[in-house]
């Protein structure tokens, strides 16, 4: 398996921010989204997390499931008020199940990415795939990476006081690059790195034909804005047909 676990120290900070993905604006947007695909019907989501989006879409009255891999972003989740109306199954997205069937399967904020080989990205749509009901949606929501191949140098994505973040692309055949934060705490410079695997528009399209599913709709935000080549993220949307 690709994925490494999030780790406790990790899964206690995650929901500290206020700003981009945990900008209640955004929050509020995505769940929009969500409720309106899910038409009435139940939703899961693939690496739940902490919940930054479950929670807020089961308040919305949609019934909500998550699998996610790690026990300390789960319990976090776990604490939150309204968890008890949410599934988790502990487990890796490529290959857990969730009883029963879905209207709406869905991996957001990068996570498609934490898992670092091709073939586990496949997996990940096959197991959606076998999660939807007849005519379901899968959505997957990621970044653009764009590399700089041979650069030798990290490519810089965020830089305020405290906090440098940087990819580096360690592995152009591969498509594994690796994102690094800097981070100045209490003082103390806190190092962190995850690995992950970029992938373009038209691969995750096979990668879903693979799993018989077709496109339906592609964004480049929430605001279901068009994609284009400009876009820094695609919000894809699959429709179960095979
Ligand atoms: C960027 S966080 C996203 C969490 C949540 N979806 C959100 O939008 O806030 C990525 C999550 O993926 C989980 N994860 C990593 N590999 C996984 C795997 N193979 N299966 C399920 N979850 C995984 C991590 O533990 C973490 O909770």
């Amino acid at each position: 398996m690709g994925s490494i676990i999030w780790g406790p120290e990790v899964a206690a900070t995650y929901d500290d921010s206020t700003s981009g993905p945990f900008d209640p604006t955004v929050i509020n947007e995505t769940v929009d989204v969500l409720a309106a695909l899910a038409q009435g019907g139940s939703a899961l989501e693939f690496a739940v997390g902490t919940g930054r989006i479950a929670l807020p879409l089961s308040r919305r009255g949609v019934r909500v499931a998550g699998i996610e891999l790690s026990p300390h972003m789960a319990a976090q989740l776990a604490k939150k008020p309204g968890a008890e109306a949410i599934e988790v199954v502990l487990g890796d997205m490529c290959t857990a199940s969730v009883p029963g069937s879905f209207r709406l399967v869905y991996v957001i904020y990068n996570a498609i990415t934490i898992v670092t080989t091709q073939d586990e990205q496949v997996a990940v749509f096959a197991n959606a795939a076998r999660h939807l009901e007849p005519g379901g949606i899968f959505l997957v929501e990621v970044v653009i990476t764009r590399p700089t191949p041979g650069s030798g140098i990290g490519q810089v994505f965020y830089h305020v006081k405290d906090h440098l973040a940087f990819d580096t692309f360690d592995d152009p055949v591969g498509q594994v690059a690796c994102s690094h934060h800097w981070r100045v705490i209490d003082g103390q410079v806190v190092r962190t790195s995850t690995p992950f695997r970029y992938l373009w528009p038209s691969e995750m399209d096979l990668m879903a034909r693979l799993a018989g599913l077709t496109l339906r709709e592609r964004w480049a935000d929430w605001d279901r804005t068009s994609f284009g080549p400009e876009s820094t993220k695609q919000i894809a949307v699959y429709e179960l047909t095979g």
